[in-house]
């Protein structure tokens, strides 16, 4: 038994932009998170879990205007449903808060003063594209325009996904507003930064610290070495957030607030709780905290929020946890084929437990990807849980219950029940390193074995023997009593399931009963009632069709993600041509014989295609939506006769024909089936 004193712990996983419906990829994160927490306090640790929308910023401010609602009526909204899907994802924050609070706004303007105060932030004049129609400065991605390499059209202000060409929206031909189409003119103004060379050598110290995963701290020491350079703090107005103190029309960056907001949520939670706030934000030796988060944040948190919070006299976290990001049946979630699938779509076919049973056998320590194989999904599901799992309770629970009145034999000296418990530091060690996949495959391969104890031992056939009762009894205990044990051990990930045992087993469930062993000899039990459905696939053919049809044109992160949804919001016009000009494109049907990624390009994928009698390689800019392993055998439509480009990843002998309006929405033109490569395109 364990004396160990309880461990005090606050864990956060990152918050969702209140602008738009919760994903899988989300639940991937909290599900992660939620599972962790619950494990520590079947442990018996006290563990508190926070969270909240991320509320600010321009894109939120952008959506409500064009939902004719004011930001705050949005985030309202937004919230209400956030906090609702994940509830319904068993998703047990103590606190889901919002960025845009007064405790929010009191440690924004702490720790920015602290920072100041410690000759960390200066100013500086920039210059910015202007939208002289919205009157607002544009980031990025809402400049678009023709590439200044290869000149292909509507482009975005910072790279280019026909040749991969990375620039700055100065760079661009005739770039124009992603939000009103006109002319951005370039306008200085003045910009708050956050002078992180100053805290090079905390970071430094922080890296090395070994609280981070070693992918995440290589990643980080690549900045170091390159040098930090200031951060950009500032937003001019028009801007949703919080105005900087004593610089009138000028906001805090939308991610200067949003971690601030991990402690505002606390703030507030531990107020109506009557908690002791400042042993969680000021004692690392009193408590633990642990923020979850996706590997595509882990600058803001690895880099720019612990030289925050040591400026402001704030601990260190304890360790910062990244996952890999989720993909579909092998390739990005996509609107178009169903794939992009909001929280409430899944829920509205399928049970949460499912997906956290499957992310659960899926996830490990690491940043790698997560796959989301929705046949490998209805499998497992319905092979572990329903098959090994609920099995083995459902085969012991009528026989207890007709002939010994719910009640438990002795089961002494049972080797497999002694294994069962003897596995449990192991289950234990495997959830706290975040290696939920191999605390599952240890957890079925136990199940498995239960199983075939009961396959040797038979009751239903020695319950037809009066002499044999005894055994009949004791085996059905013995089945029982491991599946108490093994449902224990999965009620992090199950935790409906694990309730609805708890019930039957009438016990309570978790990690720290199991240290006073086996339920004892004449312990009763309740009635058994069944305790998980199989998937139908119909159910999954159900849920995508429903995704496909019903998909918002925008669902998109803004500010670090994809950038989907400004490129649906335009559409470019392209100029008018002659007949003749168009005559002069030789389009012809191609075979695809190979295709592969283009190395140290995101964007592109290197096509071999035959022409007939030739055979061209074509760079194109589709990896977003295609994986180059479907594409072989596929026939495409090409445009024969441009001049050989010669691009940063080599020579282009043609160009692919696709339409869509980017991003994982790109479809290659195909002719019908009969067509031979090298036909002419009329
Ligand atoms: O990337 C995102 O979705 C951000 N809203 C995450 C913020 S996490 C934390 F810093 F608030
Ligand atoms: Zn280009």
């Amino acid at each position: 038994m364990s004396d160990s004193p309880a461990r005090r712990i606050l864990v956060t996983s990152a918050l969702p932009y209140a602008n738009g419906s919760l994903h899988l990829g989300h639940l991937l994160e909290m599900i992660q998170t939620d599972i962790w927490v619950r494990f520590q306090r079947s442990m018996g640790n006290e563990c508190y879990y926070i969270c909240a929308d991320d509320a600010h910023g321009t894109a939120i401010m952008l959506r409500a205007e064009k939902l004719g609602l004011t930001p705050e009526q949005l985030i309202d909204q937004v919230h209400a449903e956030h906090e609702g899907d994940a509830r319904d994802f068993l998703v047990n924050f103590d606190h889901f808060y919002t960025t845009h609070s007064e405790e929010n706004r009191y440690w924004s303007e702490r720790i920015y003063g602290a920072l100041r105060q410690s000759g960390q932030i200066v100013t500086k004049n920039i210059i910015q594209a202007f939208d002289p129609e919205k009157g607002l400065f544009l980031a990025d991605r809402f400049i678009k325009g023709t590439c200044p390499k290869c000149k292909a059209l509507d482009q975005y202000g910072d790279n280019c996904e026909a040749c991969g060409a990375t620039y700055t929206p100065n760079d661009l031909i005739d770039p124009v507003s992603a939000l009103s189409g006109a002319k951005p003119i370039h306008k200085e103004s003045e910009h708050y930064f956050l002078d992180l060379a100053q805290s090079t050598q905390l970071l430094t110290e922080w890296i090395n610290s070994g609280r981070l995963q070693s992918q995440v701290a290589n990643k980080l020491k690549e900045w170091l070495d390159a040098g930090l350079q200031g951060w950009d703090i500032s937003r001019d107005a028009p801007y949703f957030g919080f105005e900087i103190p004593d610089a009138p029309g000028k906001y805090f960056y939308v991610w200067l607030d949003a971690p601030i907001g991990y402690i505002a949520s606390f703030d507030n939670f531990s107020k109506a709780r009557g908690l002791d706030f400042e042993s969680f934000w000021f004692d690392p030796k009193a408590t633990e905290l642990y923020h979850f988060i996706g590997k595509d944040i882990v600058n803001f948190h690895g880099l720019f929020w612990p030289a925050m919070l040591h400026a402001a006299g704030l601990r260190e976290p304890s360790a910062i946890y990244a996952h890999g990001f989720l993909t579909v049946n092998g390739t990005k979630m996509s609107k178009s084929r169903g794939t992009f699938i909001r929280a409430r779509t899944y829920l509205d076919h399928l049970s949460p437990e499912y997906l956290r049973y499957y992310f659960a056998a899926k996830l490990g320590p690491s940043v790698d990807d997560i796959d989301l194989n929705l046949n490998d999904f209805v499998q497992r599901v319905n092979s572990d849980v329903v098959g090994k799992i609920v099995n083995i309770a459902s085969r012991c629970a009528g026989f207890l219950n007709k002939r010994f009145d719910n009640k438990l034999a002795a089961t002494p000296d049972s080797a497999l029940l002694s294994a069962l418990l003897d596995a449990k530091s192991t289950v234990a060690a495997q959830f706290e390193g975040r290696d939920y996949n191999r605390a599952i495959r240890e957890i079925i391969a136990l199940a498995d074995r239960v199983n075939q104890f009961i396959d040797e031992k038979q009751p239903w056939v020695l319950a037809k023997d009066p002499s044999q009762s005894d055994l009949v009894h004791s085996v059905c205990s013995e089945g029982v009593q491991a599946f108490r044990i093994l449902i224990s051990y999965l009620s992090p990930v199950l935790p409906e399931m694990a309730a609805k045992s708890a019930e039957f087993l009438n016990t309570t469930l978790s990690f720290k009963a199991l240290e006073s062993g086996l339920l004892p000899a004449g312990h009763q039990l309740n009635p058994f009632s069944p305790l998980m459905q199989r998937i139908d696939t119909s159910q999954i053919d159900k849920m995508i069709e429903s995704e496909k049809a019903d998909a918002p044109a925008e669902l998109t992160k803004p500010e670090t993600q994809s950038k989907a949804q400004s490129q649906t919001e335009i559409d470019k016009i392209a100029e008018e041509i002659d007949f003749d000009t168009f005559a002069k494109v030789d389009l012809r049907v191609a075979d695809i014989v190979a295709a592969e990624p283009v190395e140290g390009a995101d964007k592109l994928l290197r096509l071999t295609v035959s022409l007939g009698d030739s055979e061209r390689t074509i760079i194109a800019g589709i990896k977003s939506a295609y994986d180059a392993s479907t594409l072989v055998g596929r026939q495409i439509v090409v445009a024969a006769n441009l001049a050989p480009r010669k691009m940063r990843f080599g020579v282009s002998e043609g160009m692919a024909l696709a339409a869509g309006p980017g991003g994982e929405d790109i479809f290659l033109l195909s002719p019908d089936s009969g067509a031979k490569a090298g036909m002419r395109v009329k």
